[in-house]
């Protein structure tokens, strides 16, 4: 169930009966636990509507209230709030019906699904995937599992920059110092360098700066020389990337690249044209909003246009980007469009999003935008070592598996020899994610090595360590965790405050999904692990007896099932014993 859209209905119902007006009820957790677990803001707003003290209208909706089944208590406090405490003797019976819900962990489906394409990841061809795309392959996916748990109809969509102006130096730049022994062995390596070597060239050499855009035109119009060098590159790029998305445990359901869009571009042009979006300036086609009245205002300011074709006939990335959204409508039927891109092209999608409505599209768009990974100098996080190399992505998470073998020995590992380096795997690259996931991804946030890999504090590590402990016990204890069916009951405070977040997840999840907000998932899941380790360390569980070691037992075994979907929504594994 979701708790705050349950009470919150409770509470609403509470408004309409006792005080005769549709109000939102304005439910949310309380801050302080000691105060209640959540509270009713609603008595304010409807002062103002109903011309009555606050604390005099809150009064009855209190009284209302306390008949509720999930509520013990329920007091007006402060100028009018209503402070809920819920009922234990309920809360037991909600998890019991949890612990029952294998297939969902009590978290339901949307009632309305929606054909949803995710863009994430997305990486250019012939240039590292940087620590940049790290993120939106960690987030988008995320995301992904999230949405698909709640019950949309999801579609991972990997929209590779596979096409575009730096195919032009590429070509050239391969015919001048390329290598294809190199090009085979590390592809991204390789074309990155020879792109650095043409890019710099094509600045202070004008010839050679239009061989390469004679090139691109070639490549555009199908010359076939050029079409079978660009399927080199892409196809090397793709097995380097296919390696790092395998070890990430991250998979696609389409991996339509810039050029799939390719032959729709003169067209998209037209359209824009003939319907008046865009006109002609100086060769170039342009949509300006700076002409637009009702444009929205902070595009309205902008005096840079969206350009959709340069004056020498080529295309952009806003071409392809507008001619994706069409084909996803057509294509797909797709409902919702969220792109998981990098904050720093939040205009690119908002004059995006605001053309494409000018051509009749109604599916919702939105661009999940995130903030910087930095470095330890709080500058943009350097994809370079201190010689100049690349620091490739599979060199990264080499690093992260290994400084989590090494913090496993120094913790102490409770494995056979032979399954360390297995879980270090899934330790290792569990503490990247984690670390990512659990900022608001948009903030920017400080790479740091240590706290990734650590096994106290709000990391991956101690989530997963939080999970092989509770695995410990029913080794110990020789219990089947799915064997265990309480029923549940709640006496000692630490049960009382565990149980209060275990009721929590369904509603959590959805919040996530519904603001494509991955920490709230962890946010939560950190909050379980403290509450369980607080429950675990003052409630012996296989040294009780009887109906309490039952509960406990169902306590604990519900704590793991949800450590583990809660990862899972987030791609991180899980260990039986680390
Ligand atoms: N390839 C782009 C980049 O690296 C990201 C593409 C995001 N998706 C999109 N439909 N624009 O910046």
């Amino acid at each position: 169930m979701r708790i705050e859209a349950f009470l919150d209905e409770a509470a609403a119902q509470a408004i309409r009966e006792v005080h005769g007006v549709d109000q939102p009820a304005l439910l949310r957790p309380t801050q302080d636990p000691k105060l209640g677990d959540y509270q009713i803001n609603a008595a304010m707003p409807l002062s103002k509507a109903l011309s009555r003290p606050p604390r005099e209208l809150a009064a009855p909706i209190a009284e209302r209230m306390r008949a509720h089944p999930a509520v013990a208590e329920a007091e007006v406090a402060g100028p009018g709030f209503v402070n809920l405490r819920l009922d234990d003797g309920w809360l037991g019976r909600e998890l019991d019906r949890q612990l029952a819900d294998r297939e969902r962990d009590g978290v339901p489906a949307v009632e309305a699904p929606k054909k949803t394409v995710v863009d994430f990841s997305s990486p250019n061809i012939a240039k590292q995937m940087h620590v940049g795309h790290l993120r939106s392959t960690i987030i988008g996916d995320a995301i992904v599992r999230i949405l698909r748990f709640v019950g949309h109809d999801v579609i991972g969509d990997n929209h590779l920059g596979d096409w575009g102006t730096q195919f032009g130096l590429l070509i050239v730049g391969m015919r001048e110092w390329g290598s294809d022994e190199a090009l085979g062995e590390s592809p991204i390596v390789e074309l990155e360098r020879v792109y650095k070597l043409a890019s710099e060239r094509a600045k202070d050499d004008e010839a050679f700066a239009e061989r390469a855009r004679a090139e691109l035109a070639k490549l555009q119009a199908g010359d076939p020389e050029n079409t079978a060098l660009w399927q080199r590159f892409v196809a090397a790029t793709r097995v380097a990337l296919d390696e790092v998305y395998a070890r990430l445990g991250v998979t696609f359901d389409e991996w339509l690249g810039e050029s799939a869009y390719h032959d729709m571009l003169p067209g998209v042009v037209e359209r824009l044209l003939a319907e008046g979006i865009a006109r002609e300036d100086q060769g170039a086609i342009c949509v300006f909003f700076n002409e637009w009245d009702d444009a929205p205002a902070d595009l309205k300011k902008q005096k840079e246009p969206f350009i959709v074709r340069k004056k020498d006939g080529a295309f952009l990335y806003s071409t392809t980007d507008v001619a994706t959204v069409l084909y996803r409508e057509e294509r797909f039927g797709t409902e919702k469009s969220i792109y998981v891109v990098d904050m720093r092209q939040s205009l690119h999608f908002k004059q995006l999003f605001v053309v494409v409505r000018r051509l009749g599209v109604d599916m919702e768009l939105e661009h999940v935008g995130f903030g910087t990974v930095l470095g330890p100098d709080n500058k943009p996080l350097r994809t370079r070592d201190a010689s100049g190399n690349v620091i490739t992505l599979a060199s990264l998470l080499d690093e992260a598996e290994q400084r989590a073998q090494a913090r496993m020995l120094e913790e102490g590992v409770d494995l056979p020899a032979d399954q360390i380096p297995e879980v270090a795997r899934v330790v290792g690259i569990g503490a990247v994610k984690y670390a990512d996931l659990r900022q608001n991804r948009t903030s920017d946030y400080q790479f740091d090595w240590d706290k990734m890999v650590s096994f106290k504090g709000n990391a991956g590590p101690y989530m997963q360590y939080a999970y092989a402990r509770i695995q410990s016990i029913f080794r110990k204890g020789e219990v089947d965790p799915g064997s265990v069916g309480g029923p549940i009951r709640l006496e000692a405070p630490a049960e009382a405050a565990l149980a209060r977040q275990l009721v929590r997840f369904g509603e959590q999840v959805h919040q996530a999904a519904e603001s494509s907000l991955p920490h709230l998932v962890t946010d939560h899941l950190y909050g379980l692990a403290r509450a369980y380790s607080a429950f675990y360390e003052s409630c012996p569980v296989l040294r009780s007896e009887g109906a309490v070691r039952d509960s406990r037992l169902a306590l604990a075994a519900l704590t793991g099932r949800q450590l583990r979907r809660g990862l899972g929504l987030l791609g991180i594994g899980v260990v039986d014993r680390m």
